[in-house]
């Protein structure tokens, strides 16, 4: 055999081993990790929201939200914190809650019980266990005075809180501030 057909013959085993490692690296099972070139391509570099940046306005990672953009699914309430405030939802909102919908109790009990009772208790008297343990008891939710807030002020106070009670907007969606709202309602006698 000359020198030049062994060449061509190496050349062929490399070719072959090369392909059958290829074929062994890249698979085309897609449900399993591939051979990867270049993975600073592949998975993106993620900024911890709280690390500087100097490719960002600034230096911060996070940048505050712009005005104007709104919250997807949550159109814009228009109402600000505050008693003024809560004193006009309580003119301008109404319930969106179908009273007759059996379900829509229900949730609103189970809300009530995860995120109220704790210091409202069950039955909204204001002795929850947080309450037993020291917390500031709150007021009971069956007196005249919370009788008389109306709907639209309650979903005030849920979503932007009151004195001692924090906001529970991060909590409870719109929808399920309105649910808590009728549990609260069926506590004061005033609803199914
Ligand atoms: C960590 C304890 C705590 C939790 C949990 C809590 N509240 Fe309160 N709540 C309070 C306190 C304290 C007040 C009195 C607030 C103030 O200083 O005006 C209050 C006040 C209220 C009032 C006004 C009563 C009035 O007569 O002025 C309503 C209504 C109310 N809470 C409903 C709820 C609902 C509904 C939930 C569940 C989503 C809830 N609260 C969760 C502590 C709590």
């Amino acid at each position: 055999m000359n020198p030049t057909s062994r060449g061509y013959i190496l050349a062929a085993v490399l070719a072959g081993v090369f392909v059958l490692v290829l074929h062994e690296l890249v698979s085309a099972d897609l449900s399993k990790r591939n051979w990867e070139a270049m993975t600073e391509m592949v998975y993106s570099k993620a900024g911890e929201p709280f690390a500087r940046n100097d490719a960002l306005p600034g230096g911060r990672t996070q940048q505050p939200v712009l005005e104007g953009v709104v919250v997807r699914g949550e159109p814009p309430l228009g109402f600000g914190p505050g008693p003024d405030e809560a004193e006009r939802a309580g003119r301008e909102l109404t319930s969106p809650i179908d009273l007759e919908d059996a379900g829509v109790l229900e949730r609103g009990a189970k809300l009530f019980g995860t995120y109220c009772a704790v210091c409202h208790d069950g039955a909204g008297q204001g002795r929850g266990l947080a309450v037993m343990r020291g917390m500031l008891p709150p007021p009971p939710l069956t007196s005249d005075h919370a009788r008389s807030l109306a709907d639209g002020t309650l979903f005030h106070l849920l979503t932007f809180g009151q004195g001692n009670m924090a906001s529970y907007a991060a909590q409870l969606s719109r929808e399920e501030r309105w649910q808590v709202i009728a549990h609260v309602r069926k506590l004061q006698g005033q609803g199914k």
